[in-house]
């Protein structure tokens, strides 16, 4: 039976970088993210006993070699978990540049696991989709809950899963992702998590982490856009130091990244509530709330070096689509 499902992007405001377990993609520390609904992957998977391989295929696009091994190794667990041996035709497509530091690979597993499953006809709880998702890729178990989603670092397979915390419709947040660099990045987040415990500031960013979970938590019930977005900033500008003095340091900013940083502190100070976010490369989200987003938008009109702009509002989990990539 063929299944298609679209799952979305998802931005981490508490960011996961580093790994206890690196098979198991087990991460060092929480993490707590928001579903896009302007960036996500929709996926289309076929398995049948007249297929003689594995097929994948990018529309718009091209995998390299090690992504169509580690899509099969997807289906691999896929079908290891489903009890079946058949070979499976996958065909997926993505509205946003792929490794652009917009986090592709994470809706890209959400949507696998979800469509692999549901074309066995397996019923898989949530929880467990979440772990399947975080074995082809760390932060694709955010991408399959709804709205803002915690990922619980947990000690072993079985306790590292990711779990809704409030529906997409809980809070009106608006988070414009502003490219100013399509290109795949240098090195990628797997890579670049390899050397993680070069960093001399590695122990200090995973002793802040509890605490500013439970701050942002914390800010997210109260629905304080200011602490939200000054811990949001704190714990991107913590991964980026620990990122910048692993040996080898890893620079993922360009001048561009660094002007919209400047830019968003003297908007700010223009009494424009907006804050930054950046992940594993030189693409900025901006947060705004939804009542202040036109206003930021003016902003962004004036900055040099954006190639597109990317509007998302948090949107709900991956889910199953009647409408077929083939
Ligand atoms: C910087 O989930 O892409 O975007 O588990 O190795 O596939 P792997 O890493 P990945 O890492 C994402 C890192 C980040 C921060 C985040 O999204 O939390």
């Amino acid at each position: 039976m063929k299944q298609t499902a679209k799952a979305p992007a998802n931005i981490a405001f508490i960011k996961y970088w580093g790994k206890s377990d690196a098979a198991l993609r087990l991460p060092l520390n929480d993490s707590l993210s928001m579903n896009m609904s302007g960036a996500y992957t929709v996926t289309t998977v076929e398995f049948s006993v007249d297929f003689h391989k594995d097929e994948v295929a990018l529309l718009g696009g091209e995998f390299s070699d090690h992504e169509v091994f580690r899509v099969i190794e997807g289906l691999n667990r896929i079908r290891g978990r489903a009890g079946v041996k058949h070979y499976a035709r996958v065909v997926t497509k993505n509205t946003f540049p792929k490794g652009a530091g917009s986090a592709a690979s994470a809706s890209g597993f959400a949507a696998l696991t979800l469509a692999g499953f549901a074309s066995l006809g397996s019923r898989i709880p949530e929880k467990e989709l979440t772990i399947f998702a975080r074995l082809g890729s760390g932060s694709a178990c955010r991408s399959i809950p709804d709205g803002f989603v915690v990922w619980e670092k947990g000690n072993d397979n079985e306790t590292s899963y990711a779990r809704s915390l409030f529906p997409s419709t809980y809070w009106d947040i608006r988070d414009v992702l502003v490219i100013v660099d399509k290109r795949m990045k240098k090195v990628s987040t797997t890579e670049g998590m390899e050397t993680v415990t070069t960093s001399p500031h590695l122990s200090s960013r995973l002793a802040a982490v509890p605490p500013r979970m439970a701050a942002i938590q914390q800010a997210m019930n109260e629905k304080n856009f200011v602490r939200f977005g000054e811990i949001t900033e704190e714990d991107c500008l913590d991964m980026h130091r620990v990122m910048q003095t692993q040996n080898p340091p890893l620079f993922y900013w360009n001048e561009a990244t660094e002007r919209i940083m400047s830019a968003v502190k003297s908007w700010r100070n223009a009494s424009l509530p907006v804050y930054f976010t950046i992940d594993a490369g030189p693409n900025v989200h901006l947060l705004c709330e939804g009542k202040d987003e036109a206003r930021l938008l003016e902003m962004i009109k004036t900055l040099r070096g954006v190639e597109e702009v990317i509007l998302n509002k948090p949107a709900e989990g991956a889910k199953i689509i009647s409408e077929h990539l083939f």
